[in-house]
């Protein structure tokens, strides 16, 4: 291996043994259809105003609809939706067959009995090597009494049985 692909190699081993939660981000593309993928580079970043940011591949079909459609979606996902986890992060053409879904009043594709929703417009978009960071502000946002959905070394699972109560 060159010395760039060995980097790039642990660069990956690291982040796989970095544990996530798991989320799918929606937008509308120009036709009124929803698309949407898997995501796990989802992070928090302001309480005032209301912030958060993931970042998309240069390479995801959804690129153009997520870069101009102004605003999208985040669902964090709950326990049960592990099946629409791996539909959202595959080649499958018809994702949204696999959910229950709806239009907000944000015209967003919303998918319900999600754990968390928070549904964005979109205030920065960073070029940063081979994908861009959304920056979005949280226009509406709710959440579900779930379990959450967790992604760690290309699995994903509930909250293990020995997680400490407090
Ligand atoms: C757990 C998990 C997390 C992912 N996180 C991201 C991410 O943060 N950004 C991204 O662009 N793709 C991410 N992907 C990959 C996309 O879900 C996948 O490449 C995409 O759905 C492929 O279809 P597309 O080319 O039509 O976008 C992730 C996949 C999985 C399984």
């Amino acid at each position: 291996m060159t010395k760039t692909t060995e980097r790039a190699s642990i660069f990956k081993k690291i982040m796989g043994q970095y544990p996530t939660g798991v989320t799918i981000v929606t937008t509308m593309d120009e036709n009124k259809n929803p698309v949407g993928l898997t995501v796990n580079s989802f992070a928090s970043v302001s309480i005032d105003p209301l912030m958060v940011l993931w970042c998309i591949d240069k390479r995801s079909s959804a690129l153009n609809a997520f870069l101009q459609g102004g605003k999208y979606a985040v669902h964090t996902l709950a326990v049960d939706q592990a099946e629409a986890c791996w539909a959202f992060a595959g080649k499958e053409k018809d994702r949204f067959s696999k959910v229950q879904w709806e239009t907000s009043s944000n015209g967003l594709p919303i998918i319900k009995d999600s754990l968390g929703i928070f549904e964005c417009k979109t205030v920065n978009k960073i070029d940063a090597g081979d994908h861009f960071i959304l920056l979005g502000e949280v226009i509406d946002l709710f959440v579900n009494e779930k379990e959450p959905l967790l992604y760690y070394n290309r699995n994903v699972a509930g909250i293990p049985a020995d997680w400490p109560n407090q």
